[in-house]
């Protein structure tokens, strides 16, 4: 036996005998670097191969691998024993009986829940759900809603604006009511119109425990051939709506308003869900309370998505779905709804 072989069989040996008795990691560890490290005998000895003649090497180079590979596989079977073995298992032990751990689940945002029950009330009354996008067109946010350029009605939204690109065909904003969807669906879509629109808004406001910059509103839209569809179904419709919602039987009142694109328009009122009109702190003894927008759709607007002047006649209204959401769980302060707080959120 030449000697690189005689050398190889006494750390195969050696190094057998040595891992058998290693207990811990860090021992093992120094092992490795002795029998299979780049500096140990056996690396020396296959970097070495190069310089053995052709006959030798025939020889040795098969050894010299199979040594390395057994030390390999010696070295891994130890290493999970080593891990097993620090197991104190006595401690360690599981009980497989012991009940499961609950895995935390998440859940509808409220705002969202609410979307959903108001979307069913209005499903038994007819009406679909449809969506727009909500960085929109400034010409369906508010030029094909008949406010005019440069017209003081822009003010009453406050907008935010956004960096237009130049690429961009036209100028875009974060819509500031739903109504937006109202022109793209009448682009699209004839009368019969039956349409709620729940959706998130942006406006430029300060915010406080009322104000929000952002929040969601939800739009409704009706509209049919003339004298189908008249301020009195609009008041059935809202009236039978708001008793569902609170669950019990509520008043509406309309005041004289100004929308661009309604005419008439009016804001209107619920009677107070908590003091039913005596006169609460909420209702700030009025007995009533602001609900949002209404009116007959305005011609002008049936003009701009292309139906014929006279054609059609409807009612949209628009209010703030979180300020509803405020009223059904008594929540103060607006700005918890967007806050992402899970202690609030858990809550639903
Ligand atoms: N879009 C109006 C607003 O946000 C509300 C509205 C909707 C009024 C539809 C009339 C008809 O203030």
């Amino acid at each position: 036996m030449s000697m690189p072989q005689a050398k190889i069989a006494t750390l195969l040996g050696e190094g057998k005998k040595e891992l058998a008795s290693i207990k811990d990691a860090s021992t093992l560890l120094t092992w490795e670097t002795k029998y299979l490290g780049r500096k140990s005998e056996l690396n020396e000895i296959l970097k070495g191969l190069k310089d053995l003649s052709p006959e030798e090497k025939r020889l040795v180079g098969p050894v010299a691998q199979h040594a390395r590979e057994t030390l390999t596989t010696l070295h891994q079977e130890a290493a999970k024993r080593i891990e097993r073995e620090g197991v104190d298992w006595d401690k360690e032990w599981i009980d497989v009986t012991a009940p499961g751990e609950r895995i935390p689940a998440g859940h509808l945002h409220p705002i969202t829940l609410l979307e959903n029950e108001i979307a069913d009330i209005f499903a038994s009354l007819g009406f679909g759900v449809w969506d727009g996008p909500e960085l929109e067109m400034e010409q369906n946010n508010f030029d094909s809603l008949n406010f005019p350029k440069d017209h003081p009605a822009r003010d009453m939204q406050d907008t935010f604006w956004v960096k237009q690109d130049k690429h961009w065909k036209h100028t875009y904003l974060p819509r500031t009511h739903t109504s937006t969807v109202q022109v793209r669906y009448m682009q699209e879509h004839k009368p019969p119109i039956r349409i709620i629109v729940p959706g998130r808004i942006f406006r430029n406001e300060a915010t406080d425990a009322s104000h929000e910059h952002t929040f969601h509103q939800f739009e409704c839209l009706m509209v049919d051939e003339p004298g189908k569809v008249t301020v009195a179904t609009f008041k059935y419709i809202a009236e039978t709506f708001f008793s569902r919602f609170f669950g019990k039987k509520i008043d509406i009142r309309l005041r004289p308003s100004y929308f661009p694109f309604t005419e008439p328009s009016f804001e209107f009122d619920i009677s107070c869900v908590l003091c039913e009109r005596k006169g609460c702190s909420v209702c700030q003894q009025t007995g009533w309370l602001e609900i949002g927008g209404a009116g007959m759709v305005n011609q002008k607007v049936f003009e701009s998505v292309g139906y014929k002047r006279g054609a059609y006649q409807g009612f949209a209204w628009g209010f703030g779905l979180t300020r509803l959401a405020m009223m059904k769980y008594k929540i103060t302060d607006i700005r918890l709804f967007m806050s992402g707080d899970l202690r609030f959120l858990k809550q639903f």
